[in-house]
């Protein structure tokens, strides 16, 4: 029986694949010297990677703001790498923005989006005058009790919770929007920038989808006498994991006895993209949205601003994480339980494998 997980190997690029396969001593050398787990960054990578996505932004002239979802890898050479290069982060929690404060980063660079902030984290966002997304009339009404009297204007963007994600726990119907935007009328310490979505799932097709009804709340604000200039359709652009094929067959061959539940789940992690993020972005821009307009069509007409916030796909390729495994425990004939080492080694104690 195909063993799960068996022939399914990493696409890697070339730089790592070189270093698992030819210079495997220098991993245990290093293991040794530094502890384990290690993790090894290329701060390029991440790089390469925005730069393939602002390539396709540049090319079909869409204004736009990426952020790193540094949730991905907080490693600070990752966030300094994006931050050289030009893109903000996006910080999910008080230690994240302190880290991204400590790399340089002002407020400007910087965007809240995930919906759990405790009022310390808003407090240090406020304070530095970062874009905060909204996740809630209630996260509204505590924003608003945390503003000082004589507070500037505290950028927000509103989190939209598409009509086909009614299940979704993240975000706010339609109306739930319109009711922030009445409150936000009567709040001049608030200024409305724009709405933000991020959708499980990795499917361009719903972020049209998301993108039409953003559209409309975007018209509605402008009739209410806001002037909102962004759509920011967070993160979930694809990564090639692993072969496309590969990923269909090793799927084809599970059986519910793999599962201890003895059921095969529903859905699947799509590990086996087809498409790299860069023309996945590209066929998001070129896709149809309305009355014949296109993304990149509609964008510019209205004089808005795309950001995002992608995790995985800047971080693909930029990270790996070494463990030293302490046992390989027998369970049964073809599965195993296996200890990874993750005490520090003391600096200078020979590797002992
Ligand atoms: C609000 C938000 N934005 C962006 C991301 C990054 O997602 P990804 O790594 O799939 O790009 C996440 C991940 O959980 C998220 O919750």
């Amino acid at each position: 029986m195909t063993k799960i997980g068996h022939g399914l190997p990493p696409i890697l690029r070339s730089a790592t694949a070189d270093l698992l396969t030819k210079y495997g001593p220098l991993l245990f050398d290093w293991a040794a010297r530094h502890g384990s787990p290690l993790n090894l960054v290329w701060p390029d990578a991440l790089r390469e990677n925005l730069a393939a996505l602002k390539g396709v932004l540049t090319e079909r002239r869409v204004e736009h703001a990426i952020y790193y979802g540094a949730k991905a890898n907080k490693s600070p050479g990752l966030m300094q790498a994006a931050l050289s290069a030009g893109a903000g982060l996006d910080v999910s929690s008080l230690y994240e923005l302190r880290d991204a404060r400590r790399l340089g980063a002002d407020g400007a660079r910087l965007v809240a989006t995930g919906p759990a902030k405790t009022s310390a984290f808003h407090q240090a966002l406020i304070n530095c005058n970062a874009l905060i997304s909204v996740d809630s009339p209630e996260e509204l009404e505590d924003l608003i009790h945390g503003l000082p009297a004589d507070a500037g204007q505290q950028p927000i963007l509103l989190r939209l919770r598409p009509r086909d994600q009614s299940k979704s726990r993240f975000g706010m119907p339609p109306d739930a929007i319109v009711h922030c935007l009445v409150r936000l009328a009567g709040e001049g310490r608030l200024r409305f920038d724009g709405l933000h979505f991020h959708l499980s799932g990795y499917r361009r097709e719903t972020r049209v989808a998301a993108l039409s009804e953003a559209a409309d709340l975007i018209a509605e604000a402008r009739r209410m006498g806001f002037f909102p200039g962004m759509i920011d359709i967070g993160g979930g652009l694809p990564i090639q994991y692993v072969d496309r094929a590969r990923y269909d067959a090793h799927l084809a061959a599970q059986a519910p006895e793999d599962y201890r539940t003895g059921k095969i789940p529903d859905s699947f992690y799509p590990y086996g993209s087809t498409l790299s993020a860069a023309d996945w972005l590209h066929r998001l821009l070129e896709a149809e949205m309305n009355q014949g307009r296109s993304v990149a069509g509609y964008l510019a007409r209205e004089g808005l601003t795309l950001a995002m916030e992608p995790g995985r796909a800047l971080a693909d390729q930029a990270a790996i994480t070494v463990f030293r495994i302490s046992r390989v425990k027998a369970l049964g004939p073809d599965s195993h339980v296996i200890f990874a080492a993750s005490a520090p080694a003391k600096l200078g104690s020979p590797p002992n494998s």
